[in-house]
Formats: C-alpha cells, structure tokens, sequence
C-alpha cells in the first residue's frame, strides 16, 4: 500500500472540550502529514448531504443535529495506508468498546459523541477530501 490521503473530522463535542490540539498531536506522532485543514460550522443541508449514506439509519435526524451543534475542524491527513490506518488508531464507534489508546477511547464521550469522523474506504476518502477542499487547498 502506498501513501493515501484520508478525510478526518475532529467532531463537534471534542472541538467544545478542547481536545483538538491533543488529537492533532495524537495524528502527527502517529506518522499522518496534514495536508489541509479548516474550522468550520456545517449547515443542515451540508451535513445531511455529507452523511447521505446514513439517511435511512434510526440515528440521521440526530447525527445531523450534532454534527450542525458547534465548530469542526475538517482536515486531509497523508500516510502510508491512510484509510485503514486513521480507522484502527480512532477506535470503534463506540467509545466504551473502542480499544485502549485509540482516539475515541481518549477523547471520545459515548456512541454519538466520539470525537471524530475518518473515512471508510478509499472511494468515500475522494468523495469526502474533495466535498470539503478543492485542489488550491491542499498543501503537499
Ligand atoms: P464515522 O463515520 O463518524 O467515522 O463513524 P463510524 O464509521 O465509526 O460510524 P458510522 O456507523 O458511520 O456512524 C456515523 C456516526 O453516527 C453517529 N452514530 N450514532 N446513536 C447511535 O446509535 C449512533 N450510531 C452512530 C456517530 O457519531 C458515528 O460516528
Ligand atoms: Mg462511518
């Protein structure tokens, strides 16, 4: 596997409780570059169209809700193996049952609160990089 770019969130309730310099430091000792990075704040429509797979799911209407709540930090992070990789280092959905020394396990709050969003595959990893970025955005 070579070098891949992949999309991270740091998500509303770990942006609230301060954490996002520790989960940056977390993401740069674990070997990611950032590529690009913003704070934002989501509009309604942009969070449903961002989680669009999930429109069917019991949790949608208040998914969007917290995602829309405060401030994100959106960022493209590169490394060797990138989407797998952010994915086993951020932990299971759920903070209790996710590993110890994972993201969600050190920041994260319960199953909706968990601190941060990556990328499931590579297709959603291009899809998700370029519905935040365009090309000027991102610094290689
Ligand atoms: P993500 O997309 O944020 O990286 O998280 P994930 O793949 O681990 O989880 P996914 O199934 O894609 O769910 C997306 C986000 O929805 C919230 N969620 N709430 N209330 C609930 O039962 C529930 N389940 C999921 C979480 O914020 C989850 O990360
Ligand atoms: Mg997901």
């Amino acid at each position: 596997m070579g070098t891949q770019d992949t999309l991270s969130i740091i998500k509303p309730d770990a942006m609230k409780l301060k954490y996002s310099g520790k989960i940056i430091d977390f993401i740069e000792n674990k070997g990611f570059t950032i590529i690009a990075q913003k704070k934002i704040v989501l509009t309604k429509r942009q969070a449903e169209a961002f989680y669009t797979v999930h429109k069917e799911r019991s949790f949608f209407n208040e998914l969007v809700d917290f995602m829309i709540s405060g401030p994100i930090l959106v960022q493209i992070i590169e490394a060797q193996n990138a989407v797998s990789f952010y994915r086993e280092i951020m932990g299971s959905t759920n903070p209790d049952e996710a590993e110890e020394g994972t993201i969600r396990k050190l920041y994260g709050t319960d199953i909706q609160c968990n601190a941060v969003h990556g990328s499931d595959s590579m297709e959603n990893a291009n899809i998700e990089t370029s519905f935040f970025f365009s090309k000027l955005e991102m610094i290689k």
